[in-house]
């Protein structure tokens, strides 16, 4: 299989889906919006967008199945399975603030090999593929060489709605804005984890995502060079809910803050 070009089609259909999301924002409703759960928001345009990238990516690779947000196709893959979050930032569209992307990682077996980010409102295009490096439009991109914490700039995710640890999510907050630059809450994982690899964000942290939100961004963070584990510091960041990604540098001081207080 050529990643490269598995890549480059997945970028397309990610522009093309980019594209219908900004045009359906200008349309929008909130007679359009449905609860999913306490906070959970989904729409007919992420539902028509994840139709357009099922239908595509099926034909790309007939035998590859989904892991996808709305739950468009069921359908498992003996080797090779998507994860798609059609719309990332659907809080973000609704409310018409221009922080919102498309998201499709592939998995073979239990590894990422391609990753495609698409922030349409920006016109971005973030892409990996494993062992072919990590680019954002044409240009190659690498994670900052920034090495000290007070020099970083950090991305998180606010919990909004499971409240269980969150003692623990604002003592580490606190002790951040004490000692980083700031913390930003961009109001899309994918988003935050594109900014990592491409330099403007040092590191980005949040609990109880999903796998849609993390699999392009994680892959695309590690073909830049920087590192993403779990809160333990293992590997279980896809289905493991958790997730820490940076530079390298600062993995270590965030990996000790965040265990010493989960
Ligand atoms: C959400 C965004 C948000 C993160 C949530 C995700 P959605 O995805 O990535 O930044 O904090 O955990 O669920 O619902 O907009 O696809
Ligand atoms: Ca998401
Ligand atoms: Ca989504």
């Amino acid at each position: 299989m050529n990643l490269k070009s598995i890549t480059q089609e997945v970028c397309t259909i990610s522009k093309e889906v980019g594209i219908f999301i900004l045009e359906e924002c200008k349309k929008f409703n909130v007679s359009d919006i449905e609860i999913k759960s306490q906070n959970s928001l989904v729409t007919y345009v992420d539902k028509t967008a994840e139709k357009m990238i099922v239908n595509f990516l099926g034909k790309l690779i007939p035998e590859s199945g989904f892991i996808a947000e709305e739950g468009t196709s069921v359908k498992k893959g003996d080797v090779y399975n998507w994860v798609i979050d059609p719309l990332d930032g659907t809080t973000n569209f609704i409310h018409a603030i221009p922080c919102y992307c498309v998201s499709i990682g592939l998995l073979k077996n239990d590894e990422l090999i391609v990753g495609v980010i698409y922030e349409p409102n920006r016109d971005e295009m973030f892409y990996a593929w494993k062992n072919g490096g990590a680019y954002l439009n044409e240009n190659s991109i690498s994670v900052s060489k920034t090495n000290k914490l007070s020099d970083s700039l950090l991305a998180t995710g606010f919990p909004y709605y499971d409240y269980r640890r969150l003692e623990a999510y604002m003592d580490i907050l606190k002790w951040l804005m004490h000692n980083s630059r700031g913390v930003r809450r961009i109001g899309s994982a994918a988003i935050d984890l594109a900014y990592v690899a491409c330099g403007r964000f040092e590191a980005f942290y949040e609990y109880s995502l999903n796998p849609w939100d993390v699999a392009a961004g994680a892959l695309i963070v590690k073909e830049a060079g920087g590192s993403v584990t779990d809160f333990q510091g293992g590997k279980n960041y896809l289905f493991g809910s958790e997730i820490i990604a940076s530079n390298k540098y600062m993995e270590a001081e965030l990996l000790d803050k965040i265990k010493g207080s989960f």
